[in-house]
């Protein structure tokens, strides 16, 4: 039995966002999801079961994690634990390939990654839908960075049917997002699942998003089946303002937006009435990030960088599915150049 797995994962951005759950101790979601997976944005992540540890042990980015990071993981860690019968305590290495070292999908792509290293390294080899509702139960994200390209996260009923599931689209090729991070990434936000939990309990408009979600789910899984990027980044941008728009409602209110983020939104506004195919969306945090098709990144990455307060700029195609990395080849990728 391996003792020892490094598994890769790729964040991912919803053009459908997960807004709210039903359930907070199993992540379950109180509505459906959409995203695309991003190969620029990736996690890699090590774990090494040891007899001779006392505990688990979290490294992340090079730096001992705090005891609530910590703490996460080995609740995590506790569910491969109790699924594999083996009590022995872990070793995690974690490490962000970002553009920054903070503030943008990391939950998703680090939770996919935690999930397949730690149950490859117990000796478990879960079929792609169970390792989806594992790392679902590490965070609701991270259900859809298992696949790679376009995921659906399914509501289901229980937790065995709260899975992502891969969805084809003509579009996979051709599209791009290009993420423009604000303040350096350090800008400090609510977390999204605080910031969810309280937007369900106390804004007047989260029966609204609630009864948008499964009518923009239609329409973007149309777009997508369609190859309709014009409608898929509309429905996109809405989406993603209706979620700010309850989270601002909420009371008190949750204000990701900086100045720099109604900048870029203006941009993207401008170079859409001149032609160019960019559509904004963004998380629990000021950045942006732009959907779009391989001809018009350039474009766009040049223009969104000159705004004030931009500090990196990054075009990524769509992602591959989270896996098992093989230990001799990515240092002779490397060695090669
Ligand atoms: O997976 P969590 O708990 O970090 O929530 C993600 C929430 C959003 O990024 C705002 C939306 C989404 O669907 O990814």
């Amino acid at each position: 039995m391996p003792d020892t797995v490094t598994a890769r994962a790729c964040a991912n951005i919803a053009l459908v966002k997960y807004w709210g759950k039903r359930d907070a101790l199993q992540n379950l979601p109180s509505a459906g999801s959409l995203s695309l997976t991003l190969a620029a944005l990736s996690t890699e992540t090590t774990v090494t079961y040891d007899d001779a540890l006392e505990h688990d042990i979290l490294e992340l980015d090079g730096v001992v994690a705090s005891p609530a990071d910590l703490g996460r993981t080995s609740a995590f860690l506790d569910l491969v634990r109790s699924a594999t019968g083996v009590g022995i305590r872990a070793r995690v290495t974690s490490r962000n390939e970002f553009p920054t070292a903070s503030g943008l999908a990391s939950s998703a792509s680090g939770y996919a990654a935690l999930a397949l290293a730690a149950t490859r390294a117990a000796g478990l080899t879960l079929t792609e839908r169970q390792l989806s509702i594992l790392a679902r139960r590490g965070s609701g994200s991270a259900a859809r960075s298992v696949f790679g390209g376009f995921a659906r996260m399914r509501t289901g009923s229980t937790s065995e049917e709260a899975y992502a599931e891969p969805v084809a689209s003509p579009l996979l090729d051709r599209i791009r997002m290009v993420v423009a991070v604000v303040g350096g990434g350090t800008t400090k936000t609510h977390a999204s699942r605080d910031a969810m939990e309280h937007t369900a309990a106390t804004s007047p408009f989260y029966n609204a998003w609630l009864e948008l979600v499964p009518r923009d789910l239609e329409a973007a899984e149309a777009a997508l089946a369609a190859g309709d990027l014009e409608a898929l980044g509309h429905i996109a941008e809405a989406n993603a303002l209706a979620m700010h728009a309850s989270a601002m409602t909420a009371r008190p209110a949750i204000f990701y937006w900086q100045p720099t983020t109604l900048a870029l939104h203006n941009e993207v506004r401008g170079l859409r009435a001149c032609g160019l195919a960019a559509w904004a969306t963004m998380d629990a945090g000021p950045h942006v990030k732009v959907i779009t098709n391989d001809e018009d990144a350039p474009t766009l990455a040049m223009r969104l960088k000159d705004i004030e307060g931009v500090t990196a700029v990054t075009i990524s195609a769509a992602g591959p599915p989270a896996s098992v990395v093989d230990t001799v080849s990515p240092i002779s990728i490397v060695s090669l150049g």
